[in-house]
C-alpha cells in the first residue's frame, strides 16, 4: 500500500543536500576570498592558468574546482582541460552591485563561528554580545548591505517615501540609528549635498570607518559618533531617522523605537529597513528565505540582544510585531512596503 512516502524524496537524500550547501558555502566564500570567482569570469582557463590568474596553489585550486564542477557552478571540457564559470552564475557570484551573492557566503560562515558560544546560550541562557562579532562583523555585513544601498538606497528606498527626496534636496536632519560602517549615510549624504547625516553606533570601528569614508570622499555633510541609542536624547529633533536592519537585534527595542519617537520632528519620516516575515512560524511555513533567517537570528540577532538580558526579538520578529511596536512608540501611520530585495520590507512611519 502507498502510504505516501514512496511518492516523496527520502530524508536522507535531503539532508545530504543541507549538508553539501553547507560545505558548498564553504567553497563559495574561499572563491569570493581568494579572487576565483572573479578570475574564472576573464575567461575559460585551466587549472593551472586559474592558480596563476590568482596567485594560488594549483593544487588546492584544482581541489575546489572539482567541488564548483560536480555541484555544476563551473562548466568543465575534460578532454582539454577547461574550466568555465558560465555567464549567468558570474553574474551572481562577481562584480559591485547587489547582484552579486557571494559576499553572503561570508556573513554565514562568520556567523558559524560563534556556534560553541550559542550552544551555550542554549544550556545556560544569555547569549554571545555583538563585542564577539565585532570588528568582522561590522566588515562583512557591510559588504553585503553596501552595494544594496548602492544600487537602492536613493531610488528604490528613499525614492518610496512621497516628497521626501524634496525634502532631502532642500537641506533636512538626518539620523541613521546602528548605522554600522557608516556607508548608507555617506551614499545619502552624496546623493543630498544640502541635509546634513549623523550616524550613531555602539562599534567604535564602525564609526571610525564611517567617519574615515566621510573624509576621504570629502563629505562635510556626514559625522558618526558612538552612542547607545537606548539613551538617544530627544534633543535635538531630526527630520528623518533611519534605521536599516538596526531595531530588532537591540537590546531594548520598544525603548529605542520610543526614543526614536521623541526625538522626530512632528512632521518627520522615520524609515525602517528589515526583514520581510510575518511574526508566527506557521505564517513562514513556505517562505524560503525562512529557515536561513530563523538561522541568522540564533547566531547573531537574537543572541546579541539575549546576552545582556535584553528582548530578544530576533531577525524574525515580523511585520505584525514591528507594525505593533512602532505604533506603540507613538507612530499613526504606518506603511509598509516591498523592497527591491524580495526578503527585506520598508516601513515608512510618520507620527
Ligand atoms: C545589523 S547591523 C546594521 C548596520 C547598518 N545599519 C547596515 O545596514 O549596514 C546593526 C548595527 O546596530 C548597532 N547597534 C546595536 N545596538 C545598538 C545600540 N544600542 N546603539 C547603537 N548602535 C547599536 C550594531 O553595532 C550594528 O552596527
Amino acid at each position: 500500500m502507498d502510504d505516501g512516502l514512496v511518492a516523496k524524496r527520502p530524508f536522507a537524500e535531503r539532508l545530504r543536500d543541507i549538508y553539501t550547501g553547507s560545505m558548498l558555502t564553504n567553497m563559495l566564500h574561499i572563491g569570493y576570498e581568494t579572487g576565483l570567482f572573479e578570475a574564472a569570469a576573464e575567461g575559460p582557463a585551466t587549472c593551472q592558468e586559474l592558480a596563476e590568474r590568482t596567485n594560488l596553489t594549483e593544487r588546492y585550486v584544482r581541489e575546489w574546482l572539482g567541488a564548483m564542477v560536480t555541484a555544476e557552478i563551473f562548466d568543465y571540457r575534460p578532454e582539454a582541460g577547461i574550466f568555465s564559470l558560465p555567464e549567468e552564475h558570474a553574474a551572481f557570484l562577481t562584480g559591485g552591485s547587489a547582484r552579486n551573492l557571494a559576499p553572503v557566503s561570508r556573513i554565514l560562515n562568520h556567523f558559524g563561528k560563534h556556534v560553541p558560544g550559542v550552544i551555550e546560550s542554549f544550556r545556560h541562557g544569555g547569549g554571545v554580545p555583538y563585542s564577539e562579532y565585532w570588528p568582522e562583523f561590522t566588515c562583512f555585513s557591510s559588504d553585503v548591505w553596501r552595494r544594496i544601498y548602492d544600487n537602492h538606497l536613493v531610488d528604490d528606498f528613499l525614492g518610496r517615501v512621497e516628497g521626501l527626496h524634496d525634502r532631502l534636496n532642500a537641506g533636512a536632519d538626518v539620523l541613521d540609528i546602528g548605522s554600522g560602517d557608516g556607508h548608507a549615510i555617506n551614499v545619502m549624504a552624496r546623493a543630498f549635498p544640502k541635509s546634513r547625516f549623523v550616524g550613531y553606533d555602539l562599534s567604535e570601528a564602525g564609526v571610525a570607518a564611517g567617519n574615515a569614508a566621510a573624509e576621504e570622499e570629502g563629505l562635510a555633510n556626514a559625522r558618526f559618533e558612538m552612542m547607545d541609542v537606548t539613551r538617544l536624547p530627544t534633543e535635538p529633533k531630526w527630520d528623518v531617522i533611519t534605521a536599516f536592519d538596526s531595531i530588532h537585534d537591540q537590546f531594548e527595542p520598544q525603548r529605542v523605537l520610543d526614543n526614536i519617537r521623541g526625538a522626530l520632528k512632528d512632521d518627520g519620516y522615520f524609515l525602517m529597513i528589515d526583514f520581510k516575515f510575518r511574526s508566527a512560524i506557521e505564517d513562514n511555513i513556505g517562505n524560503p528565505f525562512a529557515p536561513m533567517h530563523y538561522g541568522i537570528s540564533i547566531l547573531h540577532c537574537m543572541t546579541v540582544s539575549l546576552a545582556g538580558g535584553g528582548a530578544g526579538l530576533g531577525t524574525v520578529w515580523g511585520i505584525d510585531k514591528a507594525t505593533e511596536m512602532v505604533k506603540a512608540a507613538g507612530f499613526n501611520q504606518v506603511e509598509v512596503l516591498d523592497s527591491p530585495r524580495p526578503q527585506n520590507c520598508i516601513y515608512i512611519c510618520c507620527p
